[in-house]
């Protein structure tokens, strides 16, 4: 598997040890978890960080993720990842993190587009996934940018800082 791929805009770097800051930050920040999940104490995004370290393969459970940076400066834009739900119809789940600085630009579009052309291509993956919030418009509009289709809506689906939300599931299958 290689350490890096890119798109026209952007480069994407398997995770490493001296991307802890950078994730310690994202998972750490209220008004970007705000439609992901409660913010985490250091220790459990430690513990996390750790478990998406190890070596990846298709019989992973834990997460494949890829740091992103813009091409054109060198910065950290964010992180998309991916991980295998089914082995049957090969189908990976997405999801991804863009810092606010670097939003409206088109890039989360970009880099989905990319990580689902590089899956099908290096490991045959035929399906994906994605799940966001109802109310998250940005998220639901990249997903249905990239071609994914809405599957179903699920009330009370995951507890966000006590709060029930309704999740979107989506997918895509890929010929
Ligand atoms: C959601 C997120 C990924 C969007 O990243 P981005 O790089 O700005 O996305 P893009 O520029 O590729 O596309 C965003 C689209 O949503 C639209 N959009 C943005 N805010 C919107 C809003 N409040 N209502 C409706 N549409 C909105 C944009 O106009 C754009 O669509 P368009 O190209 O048709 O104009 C980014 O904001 C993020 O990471 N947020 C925090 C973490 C998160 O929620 N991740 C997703 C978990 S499912």
């Amino acid at each position: 598997m290689p350490n890096q791929i890119y798109s026209e805009r952007l480069t994407f770097t398997k995770l490493a040890e001296h991307d802890w800051e950078l994730v310690r930050s994202i998972y750490s920040n209220q008004t970007l978890m705000q439609h992901i999940g409660a913010t985490m104490t250091e220790e459990a995004i430690r513990l996390h960080f750790e478990k998406e370290l190890a070596p990846w393969s298709l019989a992973s459970t834990h997460w494949l993720t890829w740091i992103i940076r813009e091409n054109a400066s060198g910065n950290d834009v964010g992180f998309i990842s991916m991980c295998t739900r089914n082995r049957e119809i090969l189908t990976a789940e997405i999801g991804f993190i863009f810092l606010d600085a670097y939003k409206g630009k088109g890039y989360a579009t970009e880099a989905v587009k990319h990580m689902i052309d590089f899956a099908t291509k290096t490991y045959g993956f035929k399906k994906f996934t994605a799940v966001c919030s109802e109310e998250h418009a940005a998220s639901r509009r990249v997903l249905e940018k990239v071609g994914m289709k809405l599957d179903k809506i699920v009330p009370d689906s995951t507890e966000i800082n006590g709060k029930m939300v309704t999740d979107c599931f989506y997918s895509l299958e890929v010929s």
